[in-house]
């Protein structure tokens, strides 16, 4: 394209190298911005002509103009140039072409800088308040099987090894707080987000009249930056996202783990529904766990994006540097896998088998009640120290015989402690290990009932906030 065609052609004799234009263009990702490129640029527009820099006819010819090419774009019929480096000039090119010289006043008291600043906000707002929908549903669904797990034992574990009895119930509840705080967390950075930076200019501002609070309230902003230099230069409200899109991918990755465990016949806690899985094309008897070991990858992904991010702005001095164009092509990356697994998960839980008989055999080979027994003889007089070993020594003997600790006889419990009498099986039993921890937030049965209430009002509540 020769040099006449560009927006900086004034200074220029000489047209941009091939190379170069291919190497500094952005329209092959950022054009997936153009609703809210289109979005900021009327309100601008609207916002120059209630301040009296265009004049009403002026503002309505470009809205009516964007409109027109919005819906081309969303027809899939725009033609889209990498000579026109990004989304934004790709559009404003497009306008002027199309309702002339008034499509060239766009631009006025406004630098791609501040506008690039404001598209990416209002799509990160959007993109967000999308990823909260997609955690509250997790959440529900996780609530869900909660509610109908509140008595199904299993095996809890600590360094992977069968520790004490839980519920499947509090052990989903357990997934649930970690996704409640990836929504406070997202949720307080969407504040941050929120806020306009049109009307920095380039960096330091303009020299026309503009109303950068009625654009602000155009655009539902809650608030406008407060320092033009910063509001071109900073891209800390995107790397927060990301940081906690990663961190949310972190929790994810951890839950498929273990239904990656879960799902092995040495488990055998749960069978995964045929959808989400995938056969050998040379092993017959495997079922392999695609879904949950792809949100397991995928983790990696969005912590290395995080880190790109990071590293783009920390050698950056102010204001605006071309390398944050660099931003997009992670940030998007980060919010679809992000979306995508966390629909994932939510899929599949529902399509899972849990094999409870399994889960409560399990719960019951691991001497699981062993901290129960030391805990009975706490209460019989006993240091708890003593009473450890003298678990210990019960564990030992069940050991030995083969056996679980509830099916020792009296004499036998009574070699390891004279103090034990017949109201001991209460305790040794799984369900009596799991209604003794009945305090608020233990694995108690009627504990986790009340707790799948609170989570179920908790999320009711994050409704009626929006
Ligand atoms: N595509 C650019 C970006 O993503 C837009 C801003 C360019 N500004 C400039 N002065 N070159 O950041």
């Amino acid at each position: 394209m020769s040099t006449s065609d560009k927006a900086w052609k004034g200074r220029f004799s000489g047209p941009t190298d091939a190379f170069v234009e291919h190497f500094t263009a952005s329209v092959g990702f950022d054009r997936r911005l153009y609703h809210h490129d289109i979005r900021g640029s009327k309100a601008h527009a609207q916002m120059l002509a209630a301040v009296g820099v265009l004049t009403g006819d002026e503002a309505a010819r470009i809205c009516d103009g964007l409109a027109a090419i919005e819906a081309e774009i969303d027809a899939g019929q725009f033609a889209w140039s990498v000579a026109r480096e990004d989304v934004h000039m790709n559009i404003e090119a497009v306008l002027t072409e199309r309702i002339g010289e008034t499509g060239k006043k766009l631009h006025t008291a406004r630098s791609r800088n501040d506008q690039v600043a404001t598209t990416i906000r209002l799509y990160l707002r959007d993109q967000v308040d999308q990823l909260l929908d997609r955690l509250h549903a997790l959440m529900q669904t996780l609530v869900g099987i909660a509610r109908a797990e509140t008595d199904t034992v299993m095996p809890g574990f600590t360094h992977l090894q069968v520790a004490q009895p839980v519920t499947l119930g509090h052990h989903l509840l357990a997934w649930f707080e970690m996704f409640m705080r990836d929504y406070a967390r997202l949720s307080d950075a969407r504040v941050r987000i929120n806020v306009l930076p049109l009307g920095a200019g380039a960096l330091a501002g303009t020299s026309f009249p503009i109303d950068r609070h009625l654009t602000a309230r155009l655009l539902g902003f809650a608030a406008v930056t407060e320092n033009s230099l910063d509001s071109v230069a900073d891209r800390d409200f995107l790397i927060e996202v990301t940081a906690d899109a990663a961190l949310t991918m972190v929790h994810l990755s951890r839950i498929a783990e273990e239904l990656i465990l879960w799902s092995t016949p040495q488990f055998g806690f749960i069978e995964l529904a045929d959808g989400f899985c995938t056969g050998s094309s040379i092993m017959p008897q495997k079922k392999n766990p695609d879904v949950p070991e792809l949100l397991r990858g995928k983790t990696g992904r969005v912590t290395g994006h995080l880190v790109a991010l990071l590293m783009l702005m920390k050698g950056q001095p102010l204001a605006y540097n071309k390398d944050n164009q660099e931003d997009k092509e992670a940030l998007f990356d980060t919010l679809d896998t992000l979306s995508d697994s966390l629909r994932a998960l939510t899929e599949l839980l529902p399509a899972t088998t849990f094999h409870r008989e399994r889960m409560r055999a399990e719960a019951g080979r691991g001497y699981a009640t062993a901290t129960d027994l030391a805990d009975y003889l706490v209460r019989h007089g006993m240091p708890f120290r003593d009473a450890h070993e003298a678990s210990g020594k019960a564990v030992r003997l069940a050991m030995d015989r083969g056996v679980d600790l509830a099916a020792l006889s009296l004499d036998e419990l009574r070699q390891c402690a004279a103090v034990i009498g017949e109201d001991v099986f209460a305790v040794l039993t799984l369900d009596g290990s799991l209604a003794a921890r009945n305090h608020f937030g233990g694995t108690a049965p009627t504990q986790v009932q009340a707790a799948v209430e609170r989570a179920a009002a908790r999320l009711r509540a994050l409704k009626q906030v929006e």
